[in-house]
């Protein structure tokens, strides 16, 4: 008799369990079914920002996916992603740290992994002290001119000779000496340097690691040295890291480590991010030579005899500053954002969204709708010109940087915008 109650109680208790799974699940958006075990991992495939815009199209602007034993929630139109990115943004602002992510050295002090707390708070109002006092990115445009007319001699050279010239190589290097300059008051790379070089050649999966560890040496040097200057008293740059560690002396919860993790993540950061934007907006300018001529004239019209263009010129350069927004809006260098995490449970259009499941905005899906842009898959800058739409993150079909409290502000802060 006490044998059947044991087992009338785990059939019972089982049933409960399995009845509270389906519950749950019936709360949560809908998607499809998928394998056991598994999931949906077969039909996300490699380009997940495709393959999850198609499953959209069938389950709707917010649907649930499974990869293995992991839940996912997609927001897919410009109305959902408002929704995860400023209605709910402190519900939605964790970040998912994989295996791989916990492996990298003080991975903790990341500002793209840490929880948006007061730690987070602290090092990106130690970012702004910098980025948003005019004057303190003003004292480095020479330093970054002088970066720029080095790739432009480089490229002179190269056509001199007749070779080719690798844009890839061209726009990292260059934006990785722009950023350099910025942080550090000096170029770190040139255009055959040998670690440079080393980054670029690793194959993708070996590439993080390289740079990271390439980089990672690069800012300790900086540091220490620019220590040793103030205990020597020697003049100050102004730069980045000048600002940085004025802020961990004034403030007892940040160190020297933050500053150098931060440092290497401004550069990887940064430098990648911008240098696929720029090719792509070679390779667009390449294949639509009408849009391309009006660009040079633009840039001939503005420049004139000056023979060079500056950074204040761009702002009043208003094709060209269409054309990379066009180019951020078909070729996003990061499709899906970062992915963000629930903190707690969120209610979300009727559906209930458990605490930590990671949720997805596919701005790659919303950037290329047909119901917010007219021929989508058709390069025309002209559609950004007399517009108001930018990439602030208050337009919601248009996010190249995210948006709410996880959005990178610093992108745009650095170009002045
Ligand atoms: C074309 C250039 C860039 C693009 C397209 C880009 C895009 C993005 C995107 C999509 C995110 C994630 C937003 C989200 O999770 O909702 C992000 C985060 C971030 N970006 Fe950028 N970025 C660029 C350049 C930069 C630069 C130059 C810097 C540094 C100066 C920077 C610093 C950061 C930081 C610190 C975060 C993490 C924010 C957080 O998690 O709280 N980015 N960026």
């Amino acid at each position: 008799m006490e044998f059947l109650n044991l087992f009338q109680f785990i059939l019972l208790f089982s049933a409960l369990v399995f009845g509270l799974r389906l519950f749950r699940r019936r709360k949560l958006p809908p998607g499809p079914i998928g394998l056991p075990l598994v999931g949906n991992l077969f039909e996300i495939g490699t380009k997940p920002h495709q393959s999850l815009a198609n499953l959209a199209k069938k389950y709707g602007p917010l649907m649930t996916v499974r990869l293995g034993s992991k839940t996912l929630v997609v927001a897919s139109s410009p109305e959902m992603a408002q929704q995860v990115l400023q209605k709910h943004d402190e519900a939605f602002s964790g970040r998912v740290i994989s295996d791989t992510i916990t492996k990298v050295q003080n991975y903790d002090l990341n500002l793209v992994w840490m929880p948006a707390g007061d730690q987070s708070r602290l090092i990106r109002r130690a970012l702004s002290t910098f980025l948003l006092h005019p004057k303190k990115l003003d004292t480095l445009v020479g330093l970054r001119h002088k970066a720029m007319q080095e790739m432009v001699q480089h490229v002179t050279k190269m056509s001199e000779t007749g070779e080719a010239v690798d844009i890839g190589k061209l726009a990292f290097i260059t934006a990785l000496n722009q950023m350099a300059n910025t942080c550090f008051s000096m170029n770190v790379a040139d255009y055959n340097s040998g670690e440079a070089q080393g980054f670029l050649n690793a194959g993708l999966k070996r590439r993080a690691k390289v740079a990271y560890n390439w980089l990672n040496s690069v800012s300790n040097e900086f540091v220490t040295k620019r220590l040793q200057h103030r205990k020597l008293k020697i003049a100050r740059h102004g730069d980045m890291l000048d600002s940085l560690l004025d802020c961990v002396q004034e403030e007892p919860e940040l160190n020297y480590e933050c500053v150098k993790v931060l440092l290497v993540e401004l550069l990887l950061g940064g430098t990648e991010t911008s240098s696929i934007t720029t090719e792509w907006v070679m390779t667009e300018l390449i294949l639509n030579p009408n849009i391309m001529a009006t660009v040079h004239e633009e840039i001939k019209k503005k420049v004139g005899d000056k023979g060079r263009i500056e950074e204040s010129d761009v702002l009043e350069l208003p094709y060209l500053q269409a054309v990379i927004k066009e180019t951020m809006r078909l070729h996003l260098t990061v499709p899906l954002l970062v992915p963000h995490k629930t903190e707690t449970e969120v209610e979300l259009k009727g559906y209930v969204i458990p605490k930590n499941t990671q949720t997805i905005v596919n701005a790659w899906a919303i950037a290329r709708d047909s119901k917010y842009w007219e021929e989508p898959t058709v390069f025309k800058p002209d559609r950004f010109l007399n517009s108001k739409l930018d990439f602030k993150g208050q337009h919601f079909s248009f996010l190249p940087f995210g948006s709410g409290r996880r959005m990178c502000r610093e992108f745009p802060l650095l170009i002045g915008l």
